[in-house]
């Protein structure tokens, strides 16, 4: 009270001195060393709601970011030292973090939920060429991550296996993602439903995607046309030039037969005015 009195009164010696105070008091809480932040995962029905709380106010909170994996849920400027993050039941499993939005950097507590696997296709259908390849991509963000990744074509007999032995084929699988690569694209053989299924500790996940194909021929239509047209389009030119070049040649011969009309009719007057 007494420094900003004095701050009143213009000094500006005190106006320093409560600048050099905000300082000190940022370096202070800089540190942040003396806080930790406690979680909790409360289950009420089918709704999962995380907690995260700051033990230490010591620390001036700016807001709050929850993340799952290297997205953004949800971002707030509150300056509460606890924040809640109600989860998508349809996503529930995964790893989150919560971060105490403070200068000059955040705290950050990571919250796991448990589940099986929520397996997802980045494209539930693929357009291949037939000769071309195509890749089928499944990801996960559960928590666990997913140990064991497996692909099937899905056929009326029964489900292949398909794996780097299989033809033309492999696979690249990560925790988070799976590829099959399909090379030179067979039209009967390799068009239909292919599924991915991902394995945890807690169970498993799976997605469908559809792989369509077009035969190399097909891929070929939007050339022939472009290339009739082009065709359709010279013939077009060619006929009207050559239906142009007589009316030309009239033109000249127009011209041409005009000084001897001129020439007779002024014989004519000549005449007339002889004959007059
Ligand atoms: C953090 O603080 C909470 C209570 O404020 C305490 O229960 C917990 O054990 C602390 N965690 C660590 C790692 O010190
Ligand atoms: C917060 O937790 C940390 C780590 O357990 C502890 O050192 C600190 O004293 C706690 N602060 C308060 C205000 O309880
Ligand atoms: C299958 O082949 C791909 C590419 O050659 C390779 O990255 C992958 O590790 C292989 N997978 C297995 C299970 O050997």
């Amino acid at each position: 009270m007494a420094v900003g009195d004095r701050d009143q009164d213009g000094d500006m010696a005190a106006a320093l001195l409560v600048l050099l105070g905000f300082t000190l008091l940022g370096i202070e809480t800089g540190s942040g060393a003396e806080s930790n932040i406690s979680t909790s995962i409360r289950d009420e029905g089918s709704r999962t709601r995380l907690t995260c709380t700051l033990n230490s106010s010591d620390t001036h909170v700016l807001g709050h970011r929850w993340m799952k994996g290297d997205r953004v849920l949800q971002e707030d400027s509150v300056p509460d030292l606890t924040t809640e993050y109600e989860v998508d039941p349809e996503e529930r499993s995964g790893q989150y973090s919560c971060t105490f939005l403070s200068e000059p950097a955040g705290r950050t507590a990571r919250v796991n939920v448990n589940g099986p696997p929520k397996v997802e296709a980045m494209a539930s259908s693929v357009l291949g060429i037939e000769g071309e390849r195509a890749v089928l991509v499944c990801k996960s963000e559960s928590f666990p991550p997913v140990t064991e990744w497996t692909w099937y074509k899905i056929t009326e007999a029964s489900n292949q296996v398909l794996n780097n032995k299989s033809e033309n084929t492999f696979v690249v699988s990560l925790g988070t993602k799976t590829e099959l690569h399909k090379q030179e694209l067979d039209l009967k053989a390799d068009a239909g439903e292919y599924a991915c299924y991902g394995t945890n500790t807690e169970g498993v996940g799976h997605a469908l995607i559809t792989l369509s194909l077009r035969s190399r021929l097909a891929a070929l239509w939007p050339f022939l046309g472009i290339l009739t047209e082009v065709v359709v389009m010279v013939i077009v030119i060619f006929a009207f030039e050559k239906c142009q070049k007589p009316e030309v040649v009239l033109g000249e011969e127009d011209t041409g037969s005009a000084p001897p009309k001129s020439s007779r009719s002024h014989t004519i007057d000549k005449d007339k005015r002889n004959a007059s």
